[in-house]
């Protein structure tokens, strides 16, 4: 049996990341003249994906990388869990220097997680946990080339002070290693790196990363095909036409059509057809259930851009969206990064959430 060429659950192995050339350059690039940089972007577009391959090209270049993952971190203690982890997977020189600074503070990489959850007596405190990790890690950094990669860093508005200490540690250093911080909560992230009040106020330089071009959509799926001894025929451009250059959807829906072409077959139209039918019915119930759960006036805000009306126009009108309901419904849509603004348009982030819109309510 094959292996898909369309993985489209988690972050992509660096070689399976297609297109985003100029990103990958304009990131790598950053990282080494270290300069801080936030990546910013929509749920499933490639973030983690495209840090993973910058991660790759910087290791082959000699430098460690230290991954950072923040979802959903709980507590301080959770944090101070999360460096551990993130210090003891490196390798090499920075790790050599790191189990040795660590050791001086009577810190175990790797084992910090156990002694956080010891009986209360001989428990590490997290808050001096969290500082000891913090100063292993930028003095080993400041040692080697390195490059932190901090992804869902929006998870760290959910603990109290922890922003504040990361700053504090890693402010003065930035100019000896490359830093990048991930999310993909829009309007969080960009309130942690835009507002006033934030410990991390224009502390870096901010990077969208957009949907994939329509040229990168039809590559991949041609050359997935080609690669797996398949023909695609016309596929790829259905498949890039109905995605709007959403990475993941590409993917999941390359997948799904890859599945119904036997090897040395082709596409066909039925092919798509059919591909469109299983994604469908594949979304169908995350799609009600997302929809179930917005408020009546995001749901009609959604209703009327999936159908490429106006939210001033005659479709909202048939729905009784009123202007400032409607206003407010999108900005908090936007904000939780089910739309997303082009030009001076608002679209569906999700062409399948759209797609599933304009089918079970048609305007
Ligand atoms: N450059 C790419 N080429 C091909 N597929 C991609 C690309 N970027 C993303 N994808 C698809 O999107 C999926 C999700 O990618 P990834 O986990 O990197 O996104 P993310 O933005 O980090 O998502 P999340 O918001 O959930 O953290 C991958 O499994 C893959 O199917
Ligand atoms: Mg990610």
């Amino acid at each position: 049996m094959d292996v898909s060429p369309f993985p489209y659950q988690g972050p992509l192995e660096p070689d399976q990341v297609r297109g985003r050339l100029d990103l990958v350059a304009d990131l790598t690039e950053r990282v080494t003249e270290h300069r801080v940089t936030a990546l910013l972007g929509p749920r499933r577009y490639g973030k983690t994906s495209v840090l993973r391959r910058v991660a790759s090209d910087v290791i082959a270049g000699g430098a460690a990388v230290v991954w950072v993952d923040l979802y959903e971190v709980a507590s301080m203690a959770d944090l101070a869990a999360r460096l551990d982890d993130a210090l003891a997977r490196v390798t090499g020189t920075f790790a050599a220097k790191a189990t040795k600074i660590a050791a001086a503070a009577s810190l175990n990489l790797g084992l910090v997680r156990l002694e956080l959850r010891a009986p209360t007596r001989e428990r590490a405190d997290p808050l001096l946990t969290t500082h000891a990790l913090l100063e292993v890690l930028t003095r080993s950094a400041a040692e080697t080339p390195t490059l932190v990669v901090v992804d869902e860093f929006s998870g760290i508005a959910r603990v109290d002070g922890a922003a504040g200490l990361m700053r504090t540690h890693l402010q003065h250093h930035y100019q000896e290693m490359g830093l990048v911080f991930a999310g993909s909560e829009p309007s969080m992230m960009r309130t942690l790196f835009t507002e006033q009040a934030e410990p991390f106020y224009a502390q870096a330089d901010l990077v969208e990363i957009g949907p994939l071009e329509a040229a990168e959509v039809v590559e991949l799926v041609s050359r997935g095909f080609a690669d797996t001894g398949r023909r695609a025929g016309s596929l790829p451009s259905r498949i890039a036409a109905f995605v709007e250059g959403h990475p993941q959807r590409a993917m999941q829906v390359a997948d799904t059509a890859w599945r119904l072409v036997p090897p040395d077959g082709e596409a066909d139209l039925a092919t798509w057809e059919e591909a469109l039918a299983g994604v469908r019915a594949a979304t169908a119930d995350g799609n009600e259930r997302l929809y179930s759960g917005l408020q009546e006036g995001e749901r009609g805000v959604l209703r009327v851009l999936a159908s490429g009306g106006s939210i001033f126009g005659t479709a909202a009108e048939v729905l009784g969206l009123a202007g400032g309901t409607a206003q407010n419904a999108r900005q908090r849509l936007v904000d939780r990064g089910h739309l997303l603004r082009v030009a001076d348009r608002y679209v569906l982030v999700d062409p399948v959430f759209a797609d599933w819109l304009r089918n079970r309510f048609p305007l």
